[in-house]
């Protein structure tokens, strides 16, 4: 089975196109119909068990009708099943046990030597044979992935599918090297989102500064150009507390969380922290194109 989800999975890969739906994922939808066909299978059983019965209740009365019509003593059939439940805990029967007593007597207290109940006998042979089954499928022949092949697997598929993931993004992945001031609506807002439920804790709601420096004044310790906040804000700055949200934030969110910091400048908050670090002046950092790199 797991051979087949792979082999499925494999085929998969190379047709997926990496999309936000979930039926976009041969996968599920894979499931989903063997689901459907289990489930119909499940109510077709039920259906059947039921005809069945009724099948059995007409010919027993059809049997009681003959019966009657001959004039002889009707005797129920005992069913397919309760033949089966007899013969699966089939014992010596209560009036031979005296054939099967042993000749112990422990103070009173004697022993059967009853042969083991059917049913149990051949859930044993049946273990034994899944043993050789399994033994031959996984040990022997290589059928069937052991553990740490089915590991390397899934891992091989997981990179398959990361690369086709990485090759259907289109354009450069964003770092501080070439992240551009967005002006979109849309990307501030989530900006300003992630800065009320994160950073604002330590930079306060209004930007004023609180643990972390004032952001609205021209004064920066790393940098006020675009790319030196990314780089600030996604790798951190060591022995601080300022860490890197690089890990927990997406090149996306950092870059519109340092654009929608640039809406806080110049705001003068009441009560806003004392300038720290350097005077920044916007054109002569474009000028030199310099990207202020963070020195711990
Ligand atoms: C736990 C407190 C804390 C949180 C949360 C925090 N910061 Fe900071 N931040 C600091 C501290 C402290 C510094 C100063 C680091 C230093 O001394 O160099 C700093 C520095 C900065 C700087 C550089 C300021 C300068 O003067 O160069 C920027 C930009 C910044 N933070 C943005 C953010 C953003 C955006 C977030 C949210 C994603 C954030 N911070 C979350 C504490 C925090």
């Amino acid at each position: 089975m797991n051979q087949l989800v792979f082999i499925l999975n494999t085929i998969s890969i190379n047709l997926q196109i990496p999309s936000t739906s979930i039926w976009d994922d041969p996968m599920v939808l894979f499931y989903t119909v063997v689901g459907f066909i289990f489930i119909s299978a499940v109510l077709i059983l039920v259906v059947a068990s039921f005809l069945l019965q009724v099948l059995r209740q007409l010919t027993k009365e059809a049997s009681i009708e003959a019966a009657r019509q001959k004039g002889v003593e009707w005797k129920e059939e005992p069913s397919l099943w309760s033949k089966l439940m007899e013969w699966s805990n089939r014992s010596v029967p209560l009036e031979k046990e005296e054939t099967v007593m042993l000749d112990h007597n422990y103070d009173g207290i004697r022993e059967l030597d009853n042969f083991l109940p059917p049913w149990w006998k051949w859930l044993f042979y049946a273990t034994i044979i899944w043993g050789g089954v399994y033994l031959a499928a996984y040990h022997l022949t290589d059928t069937l992935p052991l553990q740490t092949a089915e590991y390397e697997q899934e891992v091989s598929l997981a990179d398959a599918q990361q690369k086709l993931l990485k090759a259907s993004i289109t354009g450069p992945v964003i770092d501080e090297t070439n992240v551009e001031q967005t002006s979109d609506p849309v990307a501030l807002a989530d900006g300003k989102s992630t800065y009320t439920s994160i950073c604002s804790s330590c930079h306060r709601m209004d930007g004023g500064g609180d643990i972390g420096p004032n952001l609205t004044d021209d004064y920066w310790k790393h940098g006020g150009d675009i790319r030196s906040v990314y780089a600030v804000v996604s790798k951190g700055v060591t022995g601080t507390n300022m860490i890197a949200w690089g890990t927990s934030l997406s090149p996306e969110k950092i870059r519109n969380v340092s654009s929608y910091l640039f809406s806080l400048r110049g705001t003068n908050p009441p009560n806003a922290k004392k300038p720290e670090g350097e005077l920044f002046k916007p054109q002569a950092a474009q000028d030199s194109g310099a990207v202020k790199t963070v020195v711990p």
